[in-house]
């Protein structure tokens, strides 16, 4: 790493238009397949980021849901992590950005920023930690796999551009139900539940599903609208009961300024996935017809197969392979430590 280089704190709020320069530099291929423009990011993450910084006052443990280090250079951000842990307890921690200007790369600054995000971790008290990469990024992989860690889940990012589905109109589903966002919060438990039957046991070991993931606190709920005003969506949730359990919910994204994705997120009990996936897929299709946009996104396991195969026949495209990674926290600080007596030039 070159002399002159600085480590620092991400400073939530301040640093969001060039943290996002910087991303839309460096993650051009995955702006490019989901087909968004970075530079509409910014505003829409600042004002996301002052809200954590304001809320956490109330719920100091929320301030862990975005960390980051960042490396200055020549008075640019040159490389840029963020992580943060995953629900309001627990020590399972998630790397969500890595990234580093094409004019830095190759400079051990990536592998420098993760060693300072490991050690924030373990003095936060977590224990392992996970990200997701594309596949088909080498580069990334290469940086991941020297640290120790290991792949334990696949998912398939798909994307459906335009308009009509090549399939008619939604079928009746029976016991599938409109609510809003108050009866959404209000069914966590059955939520939580439906998570842990629908995740796979492999991806529970690495990312157990948390009761603080499901359970909001009534001043998020109280700000929910008023974030997805400022972030300019809007959330829409159906769930289907069958003989009185929860046993798909479904939970739509819309853009309201017709500049990025919607997104879908659909949650199907494993012994109904033959049956829901194809009708939900449609009508969550039908319902974001109605907004101008980018196109739909949404992410589903790899094991998934009933849900991606109806996804493919409603004109969705698998854009990006994602291999979820996880690792100790130990383990990774171990890794790091090897090399780093090459890099001991930095100011820190
Ligand atoms: C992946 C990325 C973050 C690496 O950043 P960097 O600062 O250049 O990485 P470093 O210089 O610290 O390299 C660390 C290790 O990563 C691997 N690596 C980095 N760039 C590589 C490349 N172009 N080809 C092969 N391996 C590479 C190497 O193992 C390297 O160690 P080495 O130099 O001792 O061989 C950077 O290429 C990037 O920003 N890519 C675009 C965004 C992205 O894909 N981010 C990851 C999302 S999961």
């Amino acid at each position: 790493m070159d002399r002159l280089a600085t480590i620092r704190p991400y400073r939530l709020g301040h640093d969001t238009e060039e943290a996002c320069r910087l991303e839309a530099a460096a993650f051009t291929e995955d702006y490019r397949r989901m087909g968004e423009d970075p530079r509409l990011e910014s505003k829409r993450e600042r004002n996301m980021e002052r809200l954590i910084v304001w809320i956490s006052r109330a719920i100091p443990a929320l301030r862990l849901s975005r960390l980051g280090y960042v490396v200055e250079q020549d008075r640019r951000m040159a490389s840029i992590v963020l992580f943060a842990r995953d629900g309001l307890k627990g020590t399972c921690w998630s790397i969500d950005a890595v990234g580093t200007h094409p004019d830095f790369q190759r400079r051990g600054l990536a592998k420098r920023l993760l060693g300072r995000v490991f050690e924030s971790i373990r003095e936060h008290g977590g224990e392992s930690c996970t990200l997701k990469v594309r596949r088909d990024n080498a580069a990334a992989y290469r940086l991941y796999q020297a640290l120790g860690f290991t792949h334990f889940h696949t998912s398939h990012q798909m994307r459906r551009v335009g308009g009509s589905t090549k399939k008619g109109r939604a079928s009746h589903v029976d016991g599938l139900g409109s609510i809003d966002q108050g009866a959404w919060y209000a069914l966590w438990r059955e939520r939580l539940a439906l998570s842990v039957r629908t995740t796979p046991s492999h991806v529970l070991e690495y990312k157990p599903v948390a009761e603080s993931d499901f359970r909001r606190s009534w001043l998020i709920r109280v700000l929910g609208p008023w974030a997805m005003k400022l972030g300019g969506c809007r959330f829409s949730q159906w769930i289907v009961r069958k003989e009185g359990r929860l046993v798909a919910t479904l939970r739509t994204r819309a853009d309201l300024t017709g500049n990025r994705s919607h997104e879908i997120r659909l949650s199907i009990d494993p012994d109904w996935r033959s049956e829901l996936a194809d009708p939900l897929v449609q009508m969550a299709c039908d319902y974001l017809e109605k907004f101008a946009s980018k196109g739909t996104l949404i992410e589903v396991g790899g094991q998934e197969t009933a849900l991606l195969n109806a996804l493919t026949d409603k004109g969705f495209e698998d854009i990006s392979v994602w291999h979820w990674l996880g690792v100790s926290v130990d383990q990774a600080i171990e890794a790091l430590r090897e090399h780093e007596s090459g890099l001991d030039n930095v100011t820190v």
